[in-house]
């Protein structure tokens, strides 16, 4: 049957993926994003596929969460599976980055998903039906160096996403909390480091990513469409999930190593 989808930061990357993904599926969609411009592009390039439509919405304002909640209400009587998928970066180490960064990524990162889940939890409750789907990061596993503020957050949205599991599935509502490694999108576009050369650095991670964003995108839609609880879309992913449960030392040799050559380079940088 065909399923009625939100998805958040859906102008680029991952959520344009997975709008693309929905739509070939047969499902009607509604991408919200910051970016206006974007949000038209990606309605004019993927129309052809189906029903799709932009509404301009910011995830950090409860504001735009009632006026999402009553377009959907008012356009398609209900909604059947919201993605909270947008998202920024930070990097930095802890006592360069600034509070004020701290504070930013929280608010997108972690209390837009809150405030994703807050919003249409009711709506889902009242169906019996619904489906919540939170874009974490491998970061919540592996918690890499220099990347403190960006780990926390996305570690926040796995919390949160066990905690929804338990707590919803006696009102008939699925969880989905994905975790994927690097793939190419413009996420170094929004990042804030105070660190030289950070940039280029992500960069050049996000463009090694081993499956494209469309990749990504079809095994979030397949999982999530299960009711799978975490998906680990790359196979390094599933590895190192794996290895920090049951080899520590070897993942904790990997990250010191990590650690050591990051200080290098920061301080050859600074
Ligand atoms: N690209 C990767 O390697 C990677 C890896 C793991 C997780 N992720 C996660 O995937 C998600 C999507 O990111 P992406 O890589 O596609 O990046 P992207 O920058 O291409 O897309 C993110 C979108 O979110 C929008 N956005 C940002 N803040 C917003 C806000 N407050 N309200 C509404 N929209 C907002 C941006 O305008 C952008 O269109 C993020 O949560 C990111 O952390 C990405």
């Amino acid at each position: 049957m065909s399923k009625r989808v939100l998805i958040t930061g859906g102008a680029s990357g991952l959520g344009k993926s997975l709008a693309e993904r929905y739509l070939k599926n047969g499902d009607r969609v509604l991408i919200t994003d910051i970016h206006a411009e974007r949000g038209e592009q990606a309605v004019f390039e993927l129309s052809p596929l189906g029903d799709i439509q932009f509404v301009t919405s910011n995830t950090t304002v409860d504001s735009d969460w009632d006026a999402l909640v009553a377009w959907v209400e008012k356009n398609w009587g209900g909604l059947d599976v919201i993605v909270n998928n947008a998202g920024v970066a930070a990097s930095g180490r802890i006592d360069k980055i600034s509070m004020d960064d701290w504070d930013w990524i929280i608010d997108v990162n972690l209390k837009g998903v809150v405030r994703g889940c807050r919003a249409f939890t009711p709506m889902f409750k009242k169906q019996k039906s619904g489906q919540i789907v939170n874009i974490a990061s491998l970061a919540a596993v592996a918690n890499a160096p220099t990347m403190s503020s960006y780990n926390v957050t996305k570690a926040g949205v796995v919390s949160l996403s066990e905690t929804l599991r338990h707590e919803l599935t006696p009102y008939g509502i699925g969880v989905t909390v994905v975790c994927p490694s690097f793939f190419q999108t413009n996420l170094a576009e929004t990042m804030r480091t105070p660190e030289q050369g950070m940039e280029n650095t992500v960069k050049k991670l996000l463009a090694g990513g081993k499956l494209s964003a469309e990749q990504v995108a079809k095994k979030i839609v397949d999982g999530a469409n299960k009711n799978t609880f975490m998906v680990l879309p790359h196979l390094e992913g599933k590895a190192l999930h794996l290895i920090k449960r049951y080899a520590p030392f070897l993942y904790n040799l990997g990250l010191a190593d990590a650690g050591r050559k990051l200080k290098a380079k920061l301080e050859r940088n600074s």
